[in-house]
């Protein structure tokens, strides 16, 4: 499984065998690079100590080395078959998984991936300029490793397309690259990924709340009966590890900042020195966490039933789920918003896969607000950063159209646009961090809204030089 760097792509796929679908993924490349250097990172660079994907095994799949990134090696690469391996879920449960597509589920399956697929490069889009006003060499570093990754999680969706999906895979794979974030005439597919990614607090909210989105819908595609699909996400997750690692502890560094800056002028307004204060920084959790709710879609969905009952898209874990795995007797509580109130309605737990999956991610994001009011805490400070409601800012499903406060108090759009500013962040919170967002390249040095990490990356210190500027 170890992966083949002699050919022009990057794989462990024996691309060299099926020489047309070579022949196809190499005349796709000149396109990607293309947009990668139009759309891709601003900041000119000689080289980045970038990871690489070298075997897809348990131990040791990654390399560390300065790149010119224009030369990442970007590839193919899809973890360990297990030629045992039996659909967990659904009406087919128990059957051996698919090597090829199903006719019957083509549609659908092409489907997934194009919205999965859609999401990588958008993100990298999105944080084009960041490198322009990185804290410290060290940050600048993994943001670039988060969109070369990113950008091969492109390619990984983009094999699918080719490897299995015949000429409207092809074709979906050019509009991969035709789709732009937050473009007038031709937007990426979903929400979040339209959203400006302006200042380093949005790249750390980001990477903590969408790039964890991420995290559960690979989870559940990884489950899927179609084993190509589950082994390439089964390796993008390892991948994607690191990007929330960049978000969890980018928060809790300017979190550390705050908390230090509040204590040293004994007053949380901290703009005037140099900080972010803490209310910023609950408005923006309130934002991304929000919008990337958005991104689960509704809590009740026949799409939903319909993927998991075909098997090709699972629940978060499956496998250790205790229950019949088919779901066709199981009922589930979804909440909703009936006569003026917040109330919970019993559904059919395969209508409510979607806020299965959701309930999971909430979970998962609440340990963010344990660690970063632990900082606090352990700082002497009072205040504590909390998850908005649910309901709170949404813009698809059950909640979209009401008018639901953080708390979860359902009231009358006048009520919510008067306290909006309290919220959510307002052009003046924006333009402070922004105010701030200088670069520092010097090796070891740090802008002065975030704390130093407390280790390098790969056991290098701190003040190693992560990226040759030119
Ligand atoms: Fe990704
Ligand atoms: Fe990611």
């Amino acid at each position: 499984m170890s992966i083949d760097y002699s050919e022009k792509i990057p794989n462990n796929v024996d691309l060299a065998g099926d020489r047309k679908l070579q022949r196809a993924l190499e005349s796709w490349q000149p396109n990607f690079l293309n947009w990668w250097k139009t759309m891709g990172p601003a900041l000119p660079t000689e080289d980045v100590y970038l990871r690489t994907a070298v075997d897809v095994g348990r131990e040791g799949w990654a390399h560390f080395g300065h790149v010119a990134m224009e030369e990442y090696r970007w590839g193919v690469f899809l973890a360990e078959r297990n030629h045992d391996r039996r659909i967990a879920f659904g009406e087919r449960r128990g059957e051996p998984v698919w090597q090829q597509v199903p006719g019957e589920y083509r549609a659908d399956l092409q489907r997934l991936i194009v919205i999965q697929g859609d999401t990588e490069p958008a993100s990298v889009e999105q944080q084009r300029r960041l490198g322009e006003t990185a804290p410290s060499l060290y940050d600048l570093r993994n943001l670039f490793q988060v969109n070369v990754e990113e950008g091969r999680h492109l390619w990984a969706m983009v094999y699918l397309l080719h490897a299995y999906f015949g000429r409207t895979g092809r074709t979906e794979a050019e509009a991969l690259l035709q789709r732009n974030s937050g473009d007038l005439d031709s937007p990426r597919m979903l929400g979040a990924f339209n959203e400006e990614t302006p200042d380093w607090l949005s790249f750390f909210m980001f990477t903590y709340f969408t790039d964890r989105d991420g995290k559960y819908q690979l989870g559940s595609l990884k489950e899927s009966a179609f084993d190509p699909l589950s082994r390439t996400c089964e390796f993008m997750l390892k991948e994607e590890a690191h990007h929330m690692f960049v978000g969890t502890t980018g928060v809790d560094r300017v979190v550390a900042r705050t908390a230090e800056l509040t204590r040293e002028h004994d007053s949380e307004d901290i703009a005037a020195h140099g900080g972010i204060p803490l209310d910023v920084i609950q408005k923006y959790i309130n934002f991304h966490y929000s919008v990337s709710l958005d991104l689960f879609g509704s809590e009740r969905s026949t799409n939903a039933a319909n993927y998991f009952t075909a098997g090709l898209k699972g629940r978060w874990q499956e496998e250790r789920r205790d229950d019949d795995h088919t779901l066709t007797e199981d009922a589930a509580e979804v909440a909703v918003v009936r006569d003026g109130a917040i109330t919970t309605d019993e559904v059919s737990a395969l209508l409510a896969l979607n806020h299965d999956l959701r309930s999971e991610y909430v979970k998962d994001c609440q340990s963010g607000m344990k660690r970063w009011n632990r900082i606090l805490e352990r700082a002497g400070m009072d205040r504590r950063l909390s998850l908005p409601h649910v309901g709170f800012n949404r813009q698809v499903g059950e909640f979209a159209g009401h008018n639901v406060t953080p708390a979860g108090d359902l009231v009358g759009a006048d009520a919510w646009n008067a306290k909006r500013d309290a919220w959510l962040p307002t052009e003046a919170d924006k333009a402070h961090v922004r105010s701030l967002m200088r670069p520092v390249y010097e090796p070891g040095k740090i802008a002065s809204w975030v704390s130093p990490p407390n280790t390098g990356i790969n056991n290098k210190p701190i003040d190693y030089e992560y990226v040759h500027l030119p």
